[in-house]
């Protein structure tokens, strides 16, 4: 938990609800929570989902590792703690986005399944879809989009997720998508056809 330090600080109700927001967009807010290791697809299916949503007239955004990384939280790295701060300030920004009643889909590896819990605590009942890009080490190694798993392995870059750092799969996901023997396009539909069975999107 991270310590409130301002103080004489006063929060204010908003004059236009969660509620009105999501008569006009027509659809309620949610975070699609995707996580997984470095290589797993996260990225590549999180804007899948936002293009077919899109498309749909659905209001969404995407909140993506590496871009957040050169902005909002450029002062983190990937030490244990920062990775806890990285999604505590993620997890605040996808609620902003949940309360606009947007679909935001997040793609970090967020490790941690404290990390991913203290984000689920943050949001309503049924808006926190946790979304497990289940890719064996194997598989993401062998893709190594970036050459980070070469670099890894050779030692350049320390605490590296899988390698020399751990990642804690989620152990009740609403979603798990098998990225090891499926492509992105059906994946995205597993997604949409679970928003829609679950009432996020009207069906
Ligand atoms: S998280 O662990 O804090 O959730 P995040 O998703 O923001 O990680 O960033 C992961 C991305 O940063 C990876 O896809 C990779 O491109 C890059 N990266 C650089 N160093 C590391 C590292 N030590 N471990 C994992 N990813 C790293």
């Amino acid at each position: 938990m991270t310590d409130q330090k301002a103080t004489n600080v006063t929060w204010h109700e908003h004059k236009v609800t969660r509620e009105d927001r999501q008569k006009l967009n027509g659809h309620r807010g949610a975070v699609l929570w995707f996580t997984g290791l470095s290589g797993c697809g996260k990225s590549t299916i999180a804007n899948a989902v936002d293009q077919l949503l899109h498309e749909q007239g659905v209001h969404t955004f995407v909140l993506d590792g590496d871009n957040i990384r050169m902005g909002l939280n450029k002062n983190l790295g990937f030490s244990p703690e920062d990775r806890t701060e990285n999604i505590r300030r993620i997890g605040e920004v996808a609620k902003l986005f949940a309360d606009a009643a947007t679909i935001v889909s997040t793609a970090f590896i967020s490790p941690y399944k404290a990390d991913r819990d203290m984000v689920r605590e943050l949001l309503p009942a049924g808006e926190f879809v946790e979304i497990l890009v289940q890719a064996s080490l194997e598989t993401c190694e062998s893709r190594d989009p970036k050459g980070l798993y070469k670099k890894a392995r050779a030692g350049e870059i320390p605490n590296f997720t899988g390698i020399s750092a751990p990642y804690e799969a989620p152990e009740n996901p609403e979603i798990v998508l098998d990225s090891d023997n499926k492509g992105i396009e059906e994946l995205a539909r597993e997604v949409i056809a679970w928003l829609k069975a679950n009432d996020i999107l009207p069906a």
